[in-house]
């Protein structure tokens, strides 16, 4: 896929992977229309963004306000090409065990990880399947793969993505759609920094590394799937 002209939707582009992934895409010429509920830091990363490509950023909650994020890139765009589901919601933090977690807590954190990335895909879906082509990607862990004592509610979520990126992907394998579910590895961002309290993980990565696998997702066009994104960036040395 030829990256300028092309116009991408990030949730979650405020800071951390979401927005290391829109100034990569910037830098390749790709419009963004970005949302995080957060004003601040949003205008933050629009006025930076801005600088290397037109931007629309919206402060929005993803799970109330789906409609409104894709209608408004429509009506300024008239296409989207990509769609990055990047926004995430952790759950509690210390995180609870199973036994113990709130109902009302983990009825959010689904709602945020799995109902709204799936809304966004299918009000993006039908412009990508009439041009034939598109990207949907959903930003999973391996939190969804492996079972981590207190990671259950927001892991759970995160395989329900999985599960939602492998059967989107069946569906739509002959409409030019390609779906991809991507571990990004373990990031130094504030949600991990929730996640454990306390402990200092300034040894982890930078979202940073992990951006350009989601630049070659788009560009390099492999088959839908699930990708591990330092994988994909090793591939690219
Ligand atoms: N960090 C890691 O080690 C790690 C590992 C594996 C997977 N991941 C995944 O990587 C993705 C990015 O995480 P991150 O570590 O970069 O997190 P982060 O630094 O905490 O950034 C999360 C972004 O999502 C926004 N957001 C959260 N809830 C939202 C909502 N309901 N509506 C709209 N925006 C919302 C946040 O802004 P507001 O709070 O202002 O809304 C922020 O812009 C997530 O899907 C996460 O599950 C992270």
């Amino acid at each position: 896929m030829e990256l300028t002209e092309r116009v991408a939707i990030i949730t979650g582009a405020s800071r951390g992977l979401g927005f290391e992934i829109a100034k990569a895409y910037a830098a390749r010429g790709l419009r963004l229309i970005i949302a995080a509920r957060g004003e601040e830091a949003l205008s933050s990363a629009e006025t930076e963004l801005a600088k290397e490509t037109e931007v629309i950023a919206l402060a929005l909650d993803i799970s109330q306000d789906a409609e409104r994020l894709v209608q408004t890139g429509l009506d300024r765009f008239g296409r989207i090409d990509v769609l990055v589901n990047n926004a995430s919601e952790l759950g509690p933090s210390p995180m609870p065990a199973l036994e113990a977690y709130p109902w009302e807590e983990l009825e959010r954190v689904y709602r945020v990880n799995v109902l709204a990335p799936l809304h966004l895909t299918q009000l993006v879906l039908p412009g990508m399947k009439e041009r034939g082509e598109g990207v949907i990607i959903n930003v999973s862990s391996d939190a969804g793969v492996e079972a981590y004592p207190g990671w259950g509610g927001y892991g759970s979520s995160k395989a329900a993505l999985e599960h939602i990126s492998r059967t989107l992907a069946a569906e739509l394998e002959d409409s030019g759609v390609r779906v991809y579910a991507v571990d990004p590895g373990d990031m130094n961002t504030e949600m991990h920094r929730s996640a454990e309290p306390g402990v200092d993980l300034s040894d982890l990565p930078d979202p940073s590394a992990s951006a350009p696998a989601f630049v070659s997702l788009v560009e390099d066009e492999p088959a839908s799937g699930r990708y591990q994104a330092q994988e994909l960036v090793a591939a690219l040395r």
